[in-house]
């Protein structure tokens, strides 16, 4: 197994570029199950997690083509031969619960392994299940999947979703586009990547209003048409860049990344006092001479803080003066980073989804993993700023959501490198 190897206390300098969105190409490349003509996909990143998609839907009967350099993918559905995602493959990537709802309104069967729980949290799929049963599905939980039928096809409803899900809302979304007449999906997620996906399912077809707001209302087709889309840029990707320039006290361009997706995230680092500014090729930060401030951060669903950068952000944190304060509303357990870092000599204290977080003088490298992607990120992160050297085992985590990580860390200057365990 691979491990990082990073000897810190470069300032980071150069420029990134961003890549394609895992989260986003995860949900479009489901998509392609929806019709029989090929979907392609522009902007794909190379990543693990990609890779078990394709393995996925190559499974179910799709034919999975790699343009030369693995930047696009054509998927193409034109006769489903099997149904059953297997609990192999899901056990392996929450993501792959996404296939349930379009195999279902393609096929009116489908058997999906349940995901299971993972590091960060029990992660249940009764909101996806709740959206699939009132649009007519049969299900039933046997041996660890579900099966779940609609034999004379889905039809429209209106779905009030408790709390905000990402995954529930793309699996509603898909699973709706080919039901009989309209649907209503009430407290829906409005990531970003939901909008990248509601774009790709009007290019082929789809008939869909609300996008980017809580209310999205779906207008069923009887089949869609296949398309070209480009995957949007990574936001999380983005922010673990910007918090890694930040946190060596570098300069670092962002190519492909703008402001856009990252209002709030970026009202933050304002709070923080980074000199940031938007620039033609994407986007510019500034840590070099900047006393950092420290700050308050609460997690919550598109537009508020991402999940996905808290590990981040507290990573960065450490080296803060004065004491800061990360609230974890998403997940229950997302904190799993925090006795790593305090090994790096991090000061944290946790209570319950809350955590203090006081600014210490220096980090030290040491031998550190993680149990999750974003876990692990933030260690390199606090790995490029640490004295000495910091060892990040596990690095399977890190190649499921970052492309060429200590590439484009070492771009900028980064001692880093990957060695074989
Ligand atoms: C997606 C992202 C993940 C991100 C998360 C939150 C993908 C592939 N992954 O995950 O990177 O961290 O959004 O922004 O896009 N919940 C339930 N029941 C359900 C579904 C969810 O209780 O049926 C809970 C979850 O346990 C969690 C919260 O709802 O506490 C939000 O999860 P959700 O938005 O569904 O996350 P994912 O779609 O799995």
């Amino acid at each position: 197994m691979d491990s990082i190897i990073i000897e810190g206390g470069v300032p980071l300098s150069g420029k990134v570029k961003i890549s394609g969105a895992k989260n986003s190409c995860l949900a479009l490349m489901a998509s392609a199950i929806l019709t029989e003509e090929p979907i392609n996909l522009n902007n794909v990143p190379k990543l693990s997690d990609i890779t078990t998609m394709s393995s996925l839907l190559a499974s179910l009967g799709l034919e999975v083509q790699n343009n030369k350099d693995n930047r696009s993918l054509c998927l193409k559905a034109r006769d489903i031969s099997n149904h059953r995602a297997h609990y192999n493959i899901v056990r392996k990537m929450r993501a792959s619960f996404l296939v349930l709802g379009p195999l279902l309104a393609r096929e009116g069967f489908a058997k999906v392994s349940l995901p299971g729980g993972c590091a960060i949290g029990a992660r249940a799929v009764d909101l996806h299940l709740d959206a699939l049963r009132r649009l007519g599905a049969r299900l039933k939980l046997e041996n660890g999947y579900v099966i779940a039928s609609a034999t004379g096809g889905l039809v429209g409803t209106e779905i009030d979703f408790p709390i905000k899900s990402v995954g529930a809302t793309e699996n509603a979304i898909m699973a709706a586009t080919l039901a009989k007449g309209r649907t209503i999906i009430r407290n829906a997620a409005r990531e970003p990547e939901i909008g990248d996906l509601i774009d790709c399912l009007q290019k082929m077809g789809a008939e869909i209003k609300g996008r980017g707001s809580a209310t999205i209302e779906i207008e069923g087709k009887n089949r869609l048409n296949g398309s070209t889309h480009e995957v949007i840029y990574d936001r999380i990707e983005f922010g673990t860049y910007l918090l890694a320039a930040v946190i060596t006290k570098g300069k670092v361009s962002l190519s492909g990344g703008k402001e856009i997706l990252n209002r709030e995230f970026l009202n933050k680092i304002g709070e923080m006092g980074v000199t940031y500014k938007s620039t033609s090729e994407g986007f510019m930060v500034d840590a070099t001479s900047t006393d950092l401030q420290p700050i308050k951060v609460t997690t919550e669903p598109y537009p508020g803080f991402p999940t996905d950068l808290q590990a981040q952000m507290m990573a960065t944190l450490t080296l803060v003066k004065g004491e800061s304060e990360i609230n974890e509303k998403i997940f229950e357990n997302r904190f799993m980073h925090v006795p790593e870092l305090s090994r790096m000599g991090a000061k944290i204290k946790l209570d319950g989804t809350c955590a203090m977080v006081e600014g210490v003088d220096q980090l030290v490298g040491a031998p550190v993993m993680a149990t999750d992607l974003r876990a692990s990120v933030a260690l390199v992160i606090a790995g490029l700023a640490a004295q000495g050297e910091t060892r990040i085992n596990r690095v399977y985590h890190l190649d499921r959501g970052y492309e060429y990580i200590e590439n484009k860390l070492a771009q900028c200057g980064a001692q880093i490198k990957r060695v074989q365990a």
